[in-house]
């Protein structure tokens, strides 16, 4: 993160349980087990905004404010949500950046509907996993993009319809004869870079191309003129409202979306797991845990 000053804490995701409450907290008590939004207003009177990242006191913890690698963290009351998900709060630490930023992406930019086609990108990815995981929970038919079988697995896991190896075989062709010839409904894309341009080629004329992220790099290059022929639009998506949150909430306590955790370490081990991240040592998410030894 460039200019952030130091000494920083990282980590935007959390969950746990009230210690101490501010002196005019209602609402809330000791005791009560939550889940922090993953991105929130510090002035009360910015909370109208929508999308809520738009607002000039929306910050990020771990991006603007201290974050969750940590034992303790301190919120405002109105931004934490009642964790009553019943899975183990290591499953719900996965949660709450992916989930309410992938049905952000999914549900509202991408305006999934039932019966559509779907392509993920990078789909085996913390946050690609998710958006394979919303776009069936609306009832879409999805395509995800793996570089290797055994990540191919895992996104079949999570309820890829197709899976497209693009390090063997061609994007665009297997997409095409997926959907008939047609392309995609919708593309969410994780990689950007210089493989943005298949994924738009991937979706149908008037289809949506929703630009969540840029493992792949920050530049791309596009034909104006084919873009304007077909009509396809880019959409971008960063972060996501409360509301994002609360209907993933809701589609996990129905069953429809479950974590993906993949590993757990002790919170002073963080290096070794950020290590393998870069290395893309990692299929869904890991979880750093601060009380363990
Ligand atoms: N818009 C938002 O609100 C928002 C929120 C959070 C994150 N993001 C962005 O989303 C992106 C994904 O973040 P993440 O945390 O989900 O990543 P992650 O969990 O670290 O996922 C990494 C995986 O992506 C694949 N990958 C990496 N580089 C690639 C490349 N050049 N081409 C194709 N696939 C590549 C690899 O899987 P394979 O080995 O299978 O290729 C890798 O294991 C980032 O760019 C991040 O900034 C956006």
């Amino acid at each position: 993160m460039p200019n952030l000053p130091l000494p920083h804490i990282l980590g935007v995701d959390a969950v746990g349980e009230i210690v101490e409450l501010g002196e005019e907290v209602t609402g809330v008590h000791v005791g009560d087990r939550v889940i922090p939004a993953a991105g929130f207003t510090l002035r009360e009177e910015d909370d109208h905004n929508r999308p809520l990242a738009i607002s000039p006191s929306f910050v990020v913890p771990g991006v603007h404010v201290w974050g969750s690698y940590a034992q303790y963290m301190e919120i405002p009351a109105r931004w934490v949500v009642r964790n009553d998900t019943g899975l183990s709060p290591a499953e719900i630490a996965t949660l709450p950046v992916v989930l309410g930023t992938s049905v952000r992406a999914v549900k509202q930019v991408g305006e999934v509907k039932a019966g559509q086609t779907v392509l993920v990108t990078a789909g085996a990815s913390g946050s690609g996993h998710m958006h394979i995981q919303v776009a069936k929970a609306l009832g879409a038919r999805v395509a995800a993009t793996v570089r290797s079988d055994e990540k191919g697995e895992f996104v079949k896991a999570q309820g890829a319809d197709l899976v497209i190896n693009t390090r063997t075989e061609n994007l665009a062709e297997r997409v095409k004869a997926w959907t008939d010839g047609k392309g995609v409904d919708v593309a969410i894309d994780n990689v950007g870079g210089s493989e943005l341009i298949k994924t738009i080629d991937a979706v149908r004329p008037l289809g949506i191309v929703v630009l969540y992220g840029f493992m792949g790099g920050e530049h791309a290059q596009i034909n104006v003129r084919e873009l304007f022929f077909t009509q396809k639009q880019l959409r971008g998506t960063i972060f996501a409202d409360p509301e994002d949150l609360q209907w993933g909430l809701e589609q996990v306590r129905a069953g429809r979306i479950r974590p993906a955790l993949d590993r757990t370490f002790p919170l002073n081990q963080a290096a070794e797991a950020h290590r393998l991240i870069a290395a893309n040592q990692v299929k869904g998410n890991f979880v750093l845990l601060p009380w363990a030894e």
